[in-house]
C-alpha cells in the first residue's frame, strides 16, 4: 500500500528517510530532489501546483532536514545509492527527477548509472562540472568557518549568494526561509555534504548518453551555477531544453515560483502526455504506472 501524506518516515536500509508524497495514485511520479543546505520542504509551491495531476515525492537527503544521518562519510554515489533503495522500497519503477543544483548533482549520476529508472529529468541551477582546485579551497574554508564560528554566521554568508539583489531590496520572505533551512542543518552535516561535493566527479562527459527528455533552468542572476553552464549542458545534451527564469538567483524555484512551475508544468504535460499517446500502441507511461501499481502490492515497512 501507498502512505500518503507530509513527513513519512520510512526505513530505507541504514536510513530512516523523511519524505512528503502526494497526488493522485495512478499518477506519473516525479521525485524532487533538493539543493544543499536544504531541504524537502523548498519544493512546497512545486508541490502545490503538480500535486492535482502528477504524484508528486519530495524528500530529505541523507543527513538534511528530517532525514538524520550518523557520523559518516558522504558522497553523491551514497546520495544516489539512498534514492535507489528509497524508490525499490516505495516500489517506484520509474519516476522523473527534478533536481536543484546538488539535487542536479545526485540526478546526473542518478540517469548515468541508472538509465532505465527514469523518464524524465529537469536540472535547475545545476552543473555537470566537478570542483575546480579553487571551489575545493573555498569548500574547505567553509568547514573551517562552520567549525570554528558555528552554523549561524555561515548561514547569514551563504544565503547572500543565492538570491538576486532585487529580492533582498524587497525583503522576500524565503530569504528567511532558506537561512532557516541552513541553521536547522546539523554542523556535522554541513561538513559531511561539503566534502561530498568537493569530492564529486564531472558527468559532463555522460551528457551525450542521456536519451530522456530532459529541461535545463536556471536563474538570470544565478551567481553559483550561472547560465553559461547551464548553456553548456544543453549543447551536449540531445533534445534538451533550456528556460531562464527572470527575477532569480540561485534558488529559481523559490524566487520565481510562477515562472519556474509554468517551464516546470508545460515540460512534463509534453513528456506525459507523448508517452500517452505512444501508449495506444504500445509502452510508455500506462506500462510504467501499471509496473508501479504491482509493485505498492508487495509491502513495505513504514515506521
Ligand atoms: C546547492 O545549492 O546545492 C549548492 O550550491 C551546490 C554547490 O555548492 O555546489
Amino acid at each position: 500500500m501507498r502512505y500518503f501524506g507530509d513527513n513519512i518516515r520510512l526505513v530505507v536500509n541504514d536510513l530512516v528517510v523523511s519524505y512528503t508524497d502526494q497526488g493522485p495514485d495512478e499518477a506519473s511520479v516525479i521525485i524532487f530532489i533538493h539543493g544543499f543546505p536544504f531541504n524537502k520542504t523548498m519544493w512546497h509551491k512545486q508541490v502545490e501546483s503538480l500535486k492535482d495531476t502528477f504524484r508528486t515525492i519530495t524528500y530529505d537527503i541523507r543527513g538534511h532536514g528530517e532525514t538524520e544521518s550518523e557520523d559518516e562519510t558522504f558522497s553523491i554515489e551514497l546520495f544516489v545509492n539512498d534514492l535507489i533503495s528509497f524508490m525499490d522500497k516505495l516500489r517506484i519503477d520509474k519516476a522523473s527527477l527534478c533536481g536543484l543544483s546538488m539535487g542536479g548533482y545526485i540526478a546526473l549520476n542518478a540517469i548515468e548509472n541508472y538509465p532505465e529508472r527514469f523518464d524524465a529529468l529537469v536540472l535547475s541551477d545545476t552543473q555537470c562540472l566537478a570542483d575546480s582546485p579553487e571551489a575545493k579551497e573555498k569548500r574547505l574554508k567553509a568547514i573551517e568557518n562552520i567549525k570554528n564560528n558555528g552554523v549561524e554566521i555561515y548561514a547569514d554568508e551563504s544565503v547572500k549568494n543565492f538570491f538576486t539583489q532585487e529580492s533582498f531590496n524587497a525583503g522576500i520572505a524565503e530569504i528567511e526561509q532558506a537561512k532557516q533551512m541552513i541553521i536547522n542543518t546539523s554542523e556535522q552535516s554541513l561538513c559531511n555534504t561539503l566534502l561530498a561535493l568537493l569530492n564529486r566527479k564531472e558527468t559532463c562527459t555522460k551528457l551525450s548518453e542521456i536519451k530522456v527528455p530532459l529541461l535545463i533552468m536556471v536563474g538570470n542572476d544565478d551567481k553559483i551555477t550561472p547560465l553559461a553552464v547551464a548553456e553548456m549542458m544543453h549543447v551536449n545534451i540531445i533534445d534538451s531544453l533550456l528556460k531562464v527564469i527572470e527575477h532569480a538567483g540561485h534558488l529559481s524555484c523559490l524566487e520565481n515560483p510562477e515562472a519556474f512551475n509554468k517551464e516546470l508544468i508545460e515540460f512534463f504535460d509534453t513528456v506525459y502526455r507523448k508517452e500517452t499517446d505512444s501508449n495506444s500502441s504500445g509502452g510508455g507511461s500506462i506500462l510504467t504506472d501499471l509496473r508501479n501499481k504491482m509493485m505498492t502490492f508487495l509491502s513495505f515497512n513504514v515506521l
